[in-house]
């Protein structure tokens, strides 16, 4: 497998600091669906920032499609939504927002109009273009903030806590929502059911570091591990353990 991904040794600070996060060595490849999980101040969104090229490399390097990510260069092959939409949306109407980003890659007229209604469409938004972004609902600025990204057809996408604050129907929506796309993604959160139902494959970060990367259902299934880093087993595996517990029951019971 090529990578479309890669760090190599990868280091982040905050300006002035010491390392947030040291000698990452990951990869992901094309289509990939990855969970980054991991407690409060692990350094997730630390990570998913400098992957997106918006904190730099203090030591090693990150690599999209072979090619340096350098921090402050605009990169459309990679899209960042962030934690809070309030940092994201900024233009009077969603359209205008949605259209922000392909207008930078020089896109205008008709190509330009195709590609706000394709990204508001995939997003279920189609009918809210000319709506101020401060009156759209918690769910859609979400999905609001997934067009944005989506209209410039990035080849990877990081997402920041994307079901945190959503009613059900809302979190249900984006699932799907992300569930549909070809992108490969990395979703950082600590809704771990979301994470079951996207990603194969999880990435557990603690005080800096990749401490687990492997299946999703064996990582977050693995209670000694989630406990030694502050998680616990969500409760979709955990109903399926509880699941047995009626046959060994019966056994032991029978054996008596
Ligand atoms: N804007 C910032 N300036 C300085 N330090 C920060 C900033 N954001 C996060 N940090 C620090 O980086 C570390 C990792 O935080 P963060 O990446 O936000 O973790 P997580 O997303 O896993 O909760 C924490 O020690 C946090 O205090
Ligand atoms: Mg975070």
């Amino acid at each position: 497998m090529r990578a479309l991904l890669q760090t190599v040794g990868l280091a982040v600070a905050w300006p002035g600091q010491p390392p947030v996060l040291s000698g990452l060595d990951l990869a992901l490849g094309p289509g990939e669906r990855v969970g980054l999980v991991g407690p409060n101040g692990s350094g997730k969104s630390t990570l998913l920032l400098s992957l997106a090229g918006v904190l730099p490399a203090a030591a090693g390097a990150v690599h999209l499609g072979g090619a340096p990510v350098r921090a402050g260069v605009f990169n459309p092959a990679v899209g960042l939504v962030f934690q809070h939409a309030e940092d994201q949306l900024f233009c009077p109407t969603l359209a205008d927002d949605v259209a922000f980003g392909p207008r930078n890659l020089g896109l205008a007229g008709a190509a330009l109009e195709a590609r706000v209604a394709e990204a508001l469409t995939v997003c279920g938004l189609s009918e809210l273009g000319e709506r101020p972004v401060h009156r759209l609902s918690g769910g859609e600025k979400r999905r609001a903030c997934i067009a944005g990204v989506l209209a410039m057809r990035p080849r990877l996408m990081l997402l920041d806590e994307p079901s945190a604050a959503l009613d059900l129907r809302s979190r249900r929506r984006l699932i799907r929502l992300l569930a549909g796309l070809d992108q490969t993604l990395m979703v950082a959160s600590h809704d771990l059911d979301l994470i079951l139902e996207l990603c194969p494959r999880v990435i557990l970060i603690d005080a800096g570091r990749i401490r687990a990367d492997g299946p999703a259902r064996e990582i977050l299934g693995d209670a000694a591990l989630m406990a030694a880093h502050g998680q616990e087993v969500p409760p979709a595996l955990a109903r399926s353990r509880v699941a047995g517990w009626p046959r060994e029951r019966a056994i032991a019971g029978g054996a008596a």
